[in-house]
């Protein structure tokens, strides 16, 4: 019997293969990172336009990378950590989220550590990541969303070859102040950049 799109899919979500980019290694996230992780999700700076409060603790990252491991166990879609080649250094992830196999839709998002932006880093994990959801997972849509004011992650998303479709105005209530959401999406048969 042909295996089912969402069986198939959670076959590849519990695997969670190693992606290799020019400068990067995306592989599954260990317990181990969690020191690597606190250091950079516990500056404000880059939790400013993210929907989740910065990691006070080390035991805030270490619960974080143990919900992960109960995804990949379970084949629910979470992701990968990002090692830099050079250097071996945990830094930052990307992934798959929000998968509805029955729509064959997913969505993508990413964090990096500060001292690593403007390099094009995550420009080269997003492809890799977009590659993966059409061409291994066999999604025809991904979507992605990004705060107002997000301007390195909305180039992102535009460098992903990703259409902006909308925004929700005023959609969410951060330190007292609403904030527009932006959302993007590209689909399996858009023009995908590279
Ligand atoms: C968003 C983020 C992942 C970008 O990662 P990155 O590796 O620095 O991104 P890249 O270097 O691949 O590309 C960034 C692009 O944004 C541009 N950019 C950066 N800051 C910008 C700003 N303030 N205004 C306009 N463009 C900006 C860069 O010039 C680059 O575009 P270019 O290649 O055309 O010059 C990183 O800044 C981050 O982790 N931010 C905090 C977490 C976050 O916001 N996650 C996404 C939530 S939706």
């Amino acid at each position: 019997m042909e295996e089912s799109l969402e069986a198939r899919g959670r076959r590849i979500f519990r695997e969670l293969p190693t992606l290799e980019t020019r400068r990067l290694t995306l592989r599954r996230m260990r317990l181990g990172d969690a020191g690597a992780m606190h250091a950079y999700a516990s500056d404000p700076e880059v939790a400013r336009h993210m929907l989740w409060e910065p990691h006070e603790s080390l035991r805030d990252s270490e619960n974080f990378l143990r919900f992960v491991r109960e995804r990949y166990s379970r084949g629910d879609p979470a992701g990968w950590g990002l090692e830099e080649c050079e250097t071996g250094e945990f830094i930052g992830t990307c992934g798959i989220q929000g998968w509805q196999p029955e729509h064959s839709r997913a969505e993508i998002g990413y964090v990096l550590s500060r001292e690593h932006w403007g390099r094009g880093l995550m420009t080269e994990a997003v492809a890799a990541v977009v590659g993966f959801g059409f061409d291994r997972v066999g999604l025809n849509r991904l979507e992605a969303r990004c705060l107002d004011g997000n301007a390195a992650s909305a180039r992102v998303l535009e460098k992903a070859g990703m259409a902006h479709e909308g925004t929700s105005r005023s959609s969410h209530l951060i330190g007292g102040g609403f904030r527009d959401l932006h959302h993007y999406a590209i689909l399996r048969d858009d023009p995908r950049p590279g």
